[in-house]
């Protein structure tokens, strides 16, 4: 791993870009690359817009999308002196397009920064990410923060438009959908279904909660529903809405019912505004997951119930919220690349552009008690698998083991909250099977059991039951929390004997890597499945379960020696795909948990010769993931990655992954699965399997927190201007600084 120079050069090189403009072929910069998809506003399953970027896409020459690509439009206009521009989205008419300056992403902000004739504005969309304040963390809402400044000395008239219509929630068009505006100290448009369909999903879309989108009531607002000719062209001939709102109820496409609000900001000069324009925006529901549990189905409500007694007040403090929570995202931003700036650069890059999209399908919830109010001590995290083969499965344990790095970095507390879901069920359900099953239920956010095929036979058992006993175990070792291991012994016991029996030599089945054929004795396999063993051995020796701690302990020795006879090659060079293939190869990437886990039971010389082996099979975008197949898989290859030593093969991955991602062959939300040679993405896109990146933090041991009293260099020079546009930029310079002098701490 790199040390104090590779941190100083990305520090230079940040701040470098900052000062230089340096324009591309695009005709903007892009920091830290060009990535696929950017991230605008990403903070629940259903809160999902995303810049379908490619190539290189501007802010105003295409629709913000849902993940699915299809449109969740989301326009704005500027009018500075009398002319008008267009700064986000393909508006139809006359007006002219602002030129992009700028794209900068960091772990929690996109920022675009675009030249209006003579006024800058800037375009900050966060969307903000508190592990450490379970409230916050649950607020599915993402802020657009706009600045501007002249560019010409001198002072201009600026007025700022935003609209988005009923397509925030569903792509079926002819839905009807109704709407109301409330205007006290924030204005808020609320926009839903007339129809309310709890639980049910069309597309990838509930068919239920409600779209918001709010601004602070301010001197020079106004703001308007109705149809989209008429609220959009209202702004341009008059600069403000002040014609007041139709009523609904009607469809999506009829006239286009449009939600929008207007700013007049008076005049603008070169220091910029007072107070920027901040804007919140979200897909919420009250009631979020049913889950099937002893005593019935609860109905589970989002966690920041347990303090705002609606959505609409949640709403309301993440507004008050922005400067808290702008704070917060840079404490988050600088932490996230000082650790990963430890190992490179382009490290740093990749982190940055997962994070939101790993967290994003998350839902924190608690439970309602039987009078009602809310039980804020049973937290359970639900998250949804987003596309590929096991689309709206919910907790798949496949998934949870991918991201499992990210939750090691994060509050443990959430770590907990995504593995008891899986336990609670198993446990109160009554499985008929001896091993664990693979998910909690297959059409989020109904977590009540698999249906029909996929019930039996079950498809992943030996995966699963390992992940579970891995997962768990590495929750208890790092927190020394033995709640779960007390509560569940009897189950991951359960699992263990069965895994005893069955992953030495593994029948066919499938496993995490679900796009290879599945097939008998795969080496990989096995091998989870004995480090699973040692866990379990370590987790007795917890429970005071002498004998089972030493009964898994002799099988472990027993298994993994055996493993290493039937796991390498004939020729010794490389660990095979099954144990009866001599020619076939693996990335190996299971090991990596004996690394994390300290189990130590897989001996050095079979680590030495994956790594000199894998070091000659680096493509263009990446190693393969094995030998069946030119496919890689991303988030495997960084596990892999972080369990070698060797840095050179390290940064070979590194790099080829942040290749992929500029490569300007996809357009969809990091895609995880591609080609090795030629980026051909495939299938996995917005998935939070991207939570596997973060593999060289979790070795590292580096942990995530919010420390709130933390005092940003901004902060300390004595003035208290807080509120003000220019200190708002300022302080995002600043955080900038902040980051290289805390990543040189390192
Ligand atoms: C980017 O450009 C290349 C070369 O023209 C093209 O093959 C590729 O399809 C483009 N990417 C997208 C996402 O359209
Ligand atoms: C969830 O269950 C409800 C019945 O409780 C059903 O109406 C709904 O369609 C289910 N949702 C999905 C996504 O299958
Ligand atoms: C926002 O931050 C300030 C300063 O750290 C703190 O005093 C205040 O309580 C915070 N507000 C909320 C709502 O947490
Ligand atoms: C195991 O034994 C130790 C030492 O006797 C004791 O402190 C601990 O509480 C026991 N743990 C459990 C889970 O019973
Ligand atoms: C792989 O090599 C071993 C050792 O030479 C040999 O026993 C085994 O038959 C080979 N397997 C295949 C399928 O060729
Ligand atoms: C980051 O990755 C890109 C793409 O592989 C590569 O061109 C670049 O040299 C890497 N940056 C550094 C600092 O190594």
């Amino acid at each position: 791993m790199l040390g104090i120079h590779a941190a100083a050069q990305a520090c230079a090189v940040a701040l470098g870009v900052l000062f230089v403009f340096v324009p591309g072929v695009l005709g903007w910069t892009n920091k830290p690359f060009n990535p696929p998809a950017i991230p605008l506003a990403v903070s629940s399953p259903y809160t999902s817009a995303w810049l379908m970027n490619g190539n290189g896409t501007a802010l105003n020459s295409d629709w913000p999308k849902f993940w699915n690509d299809k449109i969740t439009a989301w326009a704005s206009m500027v009018i500075v002196d009398s002319i008008t521009y267009q700064t986000m989205g393909p508006i139809r008419g006359g007006d002219l397009a602002c030129d992009q300056l700028s794209m900068q992403f960091t772990a929690t902000s996109s920022i675009f920064t675009l030249r209006c004739g003579l006024v800058d504005f800037t375009y900050t969309f966060i969307s903000p990410i508190d592990p450490d304040d379970l409230v916050r963390f649950s607020l599915p809402f993402s802020y657009l923060i706009i600045t501007a400044q002249s560019n010409d000395g001198r002072q201009h008239s600026v007025k700022v438009y935003t609209d988005i219509t009923g397509e925030w929630l569903t792509s079926d068009l002819a839905e009807s959908i109704t709407w109301q505006t409330s205007a006290t100290e924030i204005i808020t448009h609320r926009v839903q279904f007339v129809d309310q369909r709890p639980f049910q999903e069309t597309n990838n879309r509930i068919l239920d909660g409600a779209v918001y989108f709010s601004t602070m009531n301010r001197k020079g607002i106004t703001f308007r529903a109705g149809a989209v000719d008429d609220v959009r062209t209202a702004f341009q001939q008059q600069g403000a809405l002040t014609t007041p709102s139709e009523t609904g109820p009607r469809a999506i496409n009829d006239r286009w019912p449009t939600f929008a609000f207007a700013v007049d900001l008076g005049s603008v000069g070169p220091q910029g505004l007072a107070q920027p324009v901040v804007f919140g925006i979200g897909h919420a529901r009250e009631s979020v997951v049913q889950y099937a549990v002893a005593g019935g189905i609860q109905d589970r409500v989002p966690y920041f119930m347990t303090k705002h007694a609606t959505a609409q007040d949640a709403l309301e403090f993440f507004m008050g919220d922005w400067q808290n929570a702008t704070r917060t995202a840079s404490l988050v931003d600088a932490q996230v690349d000082a650790h990963a700036s430890k190992v490179s650069a382009n490290y740093s890059a990749i982190l940055s552009l997962a994070m939101r999209q790993a967290i994003a399908p998350m839902e924190l919830t608690a439970a309602r008690k039987s009078d009602g109010s809310v039980d804020a001590s049973d937290v359970l995290l639900f998250f949804r698998q987003n596309s590929a083969g096991y689309n709206g499965w919910m907790n798949g344990v496949d998934m949870i083991y991918a991201m499992w790095p990210l939750f090691t970095y994060i509050n443990p507390q959430l770590s907990k909250a995504v593995l008891e879901p899986v336990l609670r069920y198993i446990a109160s359900n009554v499985s008929p099977y001896p091993y664990c099953l693979q998910s909690i239920g297959q059409s989020y956010p109904n977590a009540t059991g698999l249906t029909g095929a996929v019930t039996e036979p079950h498809p992943m058992p030996v995966e699963a039951s390992a992940d579970m006993l891995i997962m768990t175990f590495s929750y208890s070792q790092r927190t020394g929390d033995l709640s779960l291991i007390n509560t569940y012994y009897e189950l991951l016991n359960q699992w263990a004997t069965y895994l005893g029996q069955n992953t030495l030599i593994p029948t066919k089945q499938e496993q995490a890597e679900t796009w290879a054929t599945p097939s008998a004795k795969m080496t990989n396999l096995a091998v989870k499945g004995i480090i699973a063993l040692a866990a379990m051995s370590e987790m007795a020796k917890l429970a005071n379960r002498s004998d089972d701690m030493t009964q898994y302990s002799t099988t472990t020795k027993s298994y993994i020696a055996q493993w290493k006879t039937m796991a390498l090659s004939n020729n010794g060079q490389h660990l095979t795909y099954s144990y009866d293939n001599n020619q076939s190869w693996i990335l190996g990437f299971n090991l990596y948990m004996d690394k994390l886990l300290k189990t130590n039971i897989v001996e050095p010389d079979v680590f030495v010769t994956q790594e000199s082996w894998l070091k000659s099979r680096v493509n263009a975008y990446g190693i393969q993931a094995d030998s069946t197949a030119i496919w890689t898989v991303s988030n495997w290859e960084m596990w892999t990655a972080a369990y070698v030593q060797d840095a050179a093969l390290q940064h070979a991955i590194i790099d080829s992954i942040v290749a992929f991602h500029q490569s300007g062959r996809s357009a969809a939300p990091m895609p995880t699965f591609f080609d090795s040679e030629t980026a051909k993405p495939d299938r996995f896109r917005a998935r939070t399997d991207v939570g596997g990146h973060f593999a060289f933090l979790a070795l590292q041991g580096d942990q995530l927190t919010i420390q709130r009293g933390f005092q940003l260099p901004s902060e300390s020079d004595g003035s208290n201007s807080a509120a003000s546009a220019s200190s708002f930029v300022a302080r995002t310079l600043v955080v900038w600084f902040g980051l290289c002098w805390l990543s040189l701490l390192y």
